[in-house]
């Protein structure tokens, strides 16, 4: 199939943002926990989550644009603190249902049923079950100005995973962790590893080994 932009922008509203959202490949899964000034826990999947930079340990996310109230937003440009915790096949169904539209005062946690966790008496809250949890702080507020979504720029304070997970090379080993890949905005994936290929440097080529 060829589909030039302007045989997509012809299509109806929902198939087209399902083929454009799920045009990049697999994304990461992640909940997004927040806590509001007035005390009240969210969370929220987010499949936008990027790397930025290792040192210091920078993350995007690109949240949609605030035309709406967007309570992980607000609560992050409120308090400057969020978490980050993977979604692993355990939590997928109802990390899934923290999309849907629920009220400010109503935390996700507690109408889903997903354990929270204070950990280091940082200020946003963990997902307890969630394999990898990381706490953040917001530093800085990027404005998208072809179409008004908003990337999202914090630095890593500390993260916390299972410590048969790091492999010894220091990557994670995501056949440990289980964490789940996103497709689209509602497919859910498990994956293995393929292969572990060496630091790709010139001066050691070989040809494919
Ligand atoms: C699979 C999936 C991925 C999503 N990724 C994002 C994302 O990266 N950024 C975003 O702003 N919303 C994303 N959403 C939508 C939010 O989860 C949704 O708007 C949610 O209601 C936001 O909650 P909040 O108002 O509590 O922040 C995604 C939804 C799903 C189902």
């Amino acid at each position: 199939m060829h589909l030039s932009w302007n045989d997509i922008a012809a299509w109806d509203r929902i198939r087209r943002l399902q083929l454009i959202n799920s045009i990049t490949g697999y994304k990461p899964a992640n909940l997004i926990g927040t806590r509001s000034s007035a005390g009240i826990d969210n969370l929220a999947i987010f499949s936008s989550v990027v790397h930025l930079g290792s040192n210091p340990a920078l993350l995007g996310m690109i949240t949609r644009p605030d035309t709406v109230p967007r309570h992980t937003l607000s609560n992050i440009r409120d308090t400057g603190y969020y978490t980050i915790n993977h979604v692993s096949h355990d939590i997928m169904r109802e990390a899934h249902w923290t999309s849907a539209d629920w009220a400010a005062d109503q935390s996700e946690f507690e109408v889903l049923g997903i354990a929270s966790e204070e950990l280091d008496l940082f200020s946003a809250p963990f997902v307890r079950d969630a394999p990898v949890r990381m706490a953040m702080s917001l530093v800085e507020e990027l404005p998208i100005k072809a179409n008004g979504t908003i990337l999202l720029i914090g630095k890593l304070e500390f993260v916390r995973f299972p410590d048969a997970a790091l492999d010894a090379d220091g990557s994670l080993n995501y056949e440990q962790l289980q964490s789940v890949a996103i497709s689209g905005l509602d497919s859910y994936h498990s994956a293995t590893r393929l292969s572990k290929f060496p630091y790709a440097r010139t001066q050691n080529w070989k040809g494919l080994q």
